[in-house]
């Protein structure tokens, strides 16, 4: 067949020079990533049915759960594999306990808002980690909390939330915990052999180095039996969804056939460099060049580098009256690096991934660009 897109003036191609993506989400992926979507994939044919089975064995595997747990891929943004996951794991009857210290985290308050779910937000400051001591209070004083949810790397400030920890209280105390671990699977550790969690939901676009338009649970087995009827949602139905896999490995609905090859390729990718462990060592040497580098310009980080998840950092607006987020932006745009703007409520920042198909000669090319960008700007030292 032809390339058609030569006669279209408002055709895309993929360029060398598209920007790199400092940011959460899309990220920079590899050539070999977009070469893989360059099929077409009948969702009935049979190479793919095998494809939808290979890569959730996959998923469950970089988790530790084949043994444990099922894994249901759904059309979409991260967002609604996390309404999903609500709506099918907390029954109408149920009572989720939501720790938040972020926006993701009140997303969920806002989600059971529309579902209609009861919930409790237990909420500490954008750059403090979760409380166990009251955490554990919590489960003791009010029984009617079944489920508790967390958001393992908290993307608005990159704030890494001590997982393993809240899963043996939440545990303890008999409840299920629900997981948001969009920014971390891939990247940070879940292993569901010692991690105690009733269903995790992740997308493919972001530590597993995909493009957007999927995202997926992982959902305890036994747990998953008891959710027929919770979803009060034809789509984001992930006990229909689960059992429509089982019965023939197909998708309910119009498969996301492109996404799921480039995330074929994506989780080879991720098993050639070394798995979960390679991944979250070239992404702590991003982000250990990206906070010393933008140290030495005079930038401050929003969070204590314990807290610090090797993800996306947070950095202090500097207070100098010449310095426009919006133009610093454009000029660091303009020398081939997309940053983002800050999510803080009470802060004034913004942000740098150091996440996708980048390595430590791109984030010191950054800090390059940002330096240049930041005398451009008549700031020697901010
Ligand atoms: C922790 C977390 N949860 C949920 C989401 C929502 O994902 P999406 O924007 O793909 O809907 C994001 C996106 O960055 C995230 O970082």
């Amino acid at each position: 067949m032809s390339d058609k897109s030569s006669d279209n003036k408002d055709a895309v191609s993929y360029s060398k020079d598209d920007p790199y993506l400092l940011t959460p989400g899309p990220l920079t992926t590899s050539s070999s990533v977009k070469k893989a979507m360059l099929h077409d994939y009948g969702s009935r044919d049979e190479r793919f049915i095998e494809l939808n089975g290979r890569i959730c064995a996959r998923l469950l595997e970089i988790a530790h759960a084949g043994e444990t747990h099922v894994c249901v891929p759904l059309q979409g943004s991260g967002t609604f594999a996390v309404e999903a996951m609500l709506a099918t794991m907390i029954p109408v009857e149920g009572k989720l306990l939501n720790l938040v210290n972020g926006a993701y985290g009140h997303r969920i308050s806002e989600i059971c808002d529309y579902l209609g779910r009861e919930y409790l937000v237990h909420e500490s400051a954008e750059n403090v980690a979760i409380d166990l001591a009251s955490l554990e209070k919590t489960l003791v004083d009010d029984k009617h909390i079944t489920h508790v949810s967390i958001v393992y790397c908290e993307t608005t400030s990159g704030i890494l939330n001590p997982l393993e920890e809240i899963a043996e209280i939440v545990y303890k105390h008999g409840r299920a915990l629900l997981v948001d671990a969009m920014s971390a699977f891939g990247a940070l550790p879940v292993d569901a052999r010692k991690l105690h969690f009733s269903a995790l939901a992740a997308s493919s676009n972001k530590c597993l180095q995909g493009v957007p338009g999927m995202g997926f649970c992982l959902i305890n087995s036994h747990t998953l039996e008891q959710c027929k009827g919770n979803a009060k949602s034809l789509s984001l139905d992930l006990y229909e969804q689960a059992l429509a896999f089982r019965k023939n490995g197909q998708w309910r609905f119009t498969p996301p056939v492109h996404c799921m090859l480039a995330l074929s390729q994506a989780l080879l990718e991720l098993q050639e460099e070394g798995g979960v462990e390679g991944r979250l060592e070239r992404y702590q040497e991003n982000c250990n060049v990206l906070k010393e580098g933008m140290r030495a310009l005079g930038f401050r980080t929003y969070l204590a580098d314990e807290l610090q998840a090797p993800i996306i950092v947070t950095f202090i607006t500097p207070s100098d009256n010449r310095f426009s987020f919006e133009l610093f932006y454009r000029l660091i745009a303009e020398k081939g690096f997309l940053i983002y703007p800050g999510k803080i409520t009470k802060a004034d920042t913004f942000r740098i991934g150091c996440i996708g198909d980048l390595d430590a000669d791109l984030m010191r090319a950054a800090i390059q660009a940002i330096e240049a960008s930041l005398s451009e700007l008549g700031i020697s030292n901010s």
